[in-house]
């Protein structure tokens, strides 16, 4: 079950947090080096900009109220899907609630600390995610997008969480974008 208490949410226990300039210098390593460098020198610039809005997730002990360290982090974006492009799922929106945009949340990053990896974490906050963009919705969101690492693992790791390409134009590119239904997840 997902409770949202403030501003976190609380998730089969883990505890999601929105990022704070208190938490720098920020100790995170993923293994890869572009996102480590995205998330300890450029998201703070990117939260003030409004481009991101950046999350932590812990393990949470509620009856404690005691917190992991960071185990995995998250940003998300606005987005759209123009309908055009999205011509090879298009049985999916019904005809008549066809606009040109179809409305999204983009998640824009996504990386658990290398030692928790591998243990369903980042599967355990794309699920979260899910619910989060359909629980107590603010604005209509319909998908879920994101750019994948055009490579077997990473695009099998969101496949197997129900995300599938957008379009097959980008097969050959360094990142291919991928997109989930959120109708698929029951309120
Ligand atoms: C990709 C990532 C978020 C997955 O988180 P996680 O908690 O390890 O995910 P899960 O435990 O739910 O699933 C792990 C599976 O994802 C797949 N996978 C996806 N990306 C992978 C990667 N970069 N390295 C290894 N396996 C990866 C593997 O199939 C793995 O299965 P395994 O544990 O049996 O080897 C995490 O590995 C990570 O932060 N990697 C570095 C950054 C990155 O590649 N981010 C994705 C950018 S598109």
């Amino acid at each position: 079950m997902l409770t949202q208490d403030r501003n976190r949410i609380l998730f089969d226990g883990f505890v999601l947090e929105p990022l704070s300039e208190q938490q720098y210098p920020l100790r995170f390593d993923c293994g890869d080096s572009d996102l480590n460098d995205f998330f300890r020198n450029d998201v703070l610039n990117h939260e003030r900009q409004l481009f991101t809005k950046t999350y932590c997730l812990y393990e949470y002990n509620a009856e404690l109220e005691k917190k992991s360290p960071l185990v995995g982090l998250i940003s998300y974006s606005n987005d759209s899907v123009r309908i055009k492009d999205f011509k090879d799922h298009e049985e999916e929106i019904p005809e008549e609630k066809r606009y040109p945009n179809i409305p999204a949340v983009k998640i824009a990053r996504l990386a658990i600390q290398q030692d928790f990896q591998h243990l369903g974490i980042g599967s355990l906050l794309l699920n979260l995610t899910k619910l989060f963009f359909v629980t107590n919705n603010r604005t209509g969101c319909r998908l879920l997008t994101l750019d994948a690492y055009n490579d077997d693992k990473v695009v099998s790791f969101y496949m197997r969480s129900g995300f599938n390409f957008i379009h097959e134009k980008d097969k050959n590119k360094r990142n291919r974008i991928m997109f989930y239904d959120l109708t698929r997840t029951p309120v």
